[in-house]
């Protein structure tokens, strides 16, 4: 069965077996048929095939979205897991719903949303997260998953570490607010919005500068095969980030606390020579570094490769070691 139309990189591998459920029920109809190497797939815009999987790959297509609770504040939403992100994000704000406009066209589904924190422009999931229903595949119970629990980090939760592999996401609630607080922090927001003429704010017009940013910096994964930022930015202690800037006066990072400093990976990927580099159909996106790319025919081990290459080039120049935001299976 052929997964290249289920991983955003577009990279042309083969599962043994290939199933979608849309249910607990048909979840576990199909586990109970197979249930020896198992593979979840959302929207498949984190992952990275470096070979064939020799196992069962379930596509979670749960879909299904409800308003759940409210007050005066806050409305409540659950989502099933295999509704794409951006449609939730569309129907938020359709519905006047606000706290996720930052975070519009990140490719995906709801139940990855959790997984890694997904996160841009200021905003991160868990600011809006309540709780998540997920399947435990040992047990065979649904537990449930509140904000603490999923001990959310920089594209991190407890789904990433301790629970890897053990549960499957079934439904995300959120909370949104009924009146926005507008979150502008990052600068070329407020460019984006100056050059649209907007004169009132709106979460249609953040939500809108936001697209036009996204289209602007990265590929669409439909046209060019990428899993968006394959690295995650840095974090260094706020001394070592002093003593580079010594050296390279124009080394970009972000205050994290009094100790640390978060570097931008793009930046010293850029300055390592990579940005718009290409080795067969393997690259490094000409208009965000921090993005690889595959121009049509790359492997996984084409992609990742040049991952490795990029790694120890930056690591060779500013001593810091870059981790993979990716999956790589
Ligand atoms: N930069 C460069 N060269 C590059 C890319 C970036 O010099 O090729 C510099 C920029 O000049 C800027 C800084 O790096 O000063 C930050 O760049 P950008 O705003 O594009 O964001 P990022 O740090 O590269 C992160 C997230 C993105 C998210 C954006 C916006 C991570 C790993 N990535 O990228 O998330 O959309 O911020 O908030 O944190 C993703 O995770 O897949 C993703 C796209």
């Amino acid at each position: 069965f052929s997964l290249k139309k289920y991983n955003s990189f577009g990279i042309d591998v083969t599962a043994k077996y290939f199933a979608a459920f849309d249910s607990v029920t048909t979840l576990q109809a199909a586990l109970e048929a197979y249930s020896n190497n198992i593979l979840v797939l959302g929207g498949g815009s984190n992952i990275l095939f470096t070979q064939h999987f020799d196992g069962l790959v379930l596509k979670n297509e749960i879909a299904g979205i409800e308003r759940v609770k409210e007050d005066d504040d806050f409305v409540w939403v659950k989502a099933g897991a295999g509704v794409s992100w951006h449609a939730f994000v569309l129907y938020c704000i359709a519905h006047g719903l606000a706290g996720v406009e930052n975070l519009s066209l990140i490719p995906g589904s709801v139940g990855a949303s959790p997984m890694q924190n997904i996160g841009a422009y200021g905003v991160e999931i868990k600011d809006v997260f309540e709780s998540l229903e997920a399947y435990h595949l040992h047990d065979k119970t649904m537990v449930t998953f509140n904000n603490a629990a999923c001990a959310f980090g920089y594209r991190e939760s407890v789904f990433k570490n301790k629970y890897k592999h053990q549960f499957v996401i079934t439904t995300v609630t959120y909370r949104l607010r009924k009146q926005p607080i507008f979150n502008t922090s990052y600068g070329a927001i407020e460019t984006a919005l100056q050059t649209m003429g907007v004169t009132t704010l709106s979460i249609k017009a953040i939500s809108d500068a936001v697209i036009g940013i996204r289209k602007s910096k990265l590929p669409d994964p439909q046209v060019i095969g990428n899993a968006g930022s394959f690295f995650k930015n840095p974090t260094v202690p706020t001394a070592q980030f002093e003593s580079l800037k010594t050296t390279f006066p124009a080394i970009v990072g972000y205050k994290v606390d009094d100790q640390q400093t978060k570097l931008a990976a793009g930046w010293l990927i850029e300055q390592c020579g990579f940005k718009g580099y290409r080795e067969g159909d393997a690259g490094c996106h000409a208009q965000q570094a921090l993005v690889l790319v595959n121009y049509g025919h790359a492997d996984g081990n084409a992609i990742l490769q040049l991952s490795e290459k990029i790694i120890e080039s930056v690591a060779q120049k500013f001593g810091v070691m870059l981790q993979r935001e990716v999956n790589i299976v």
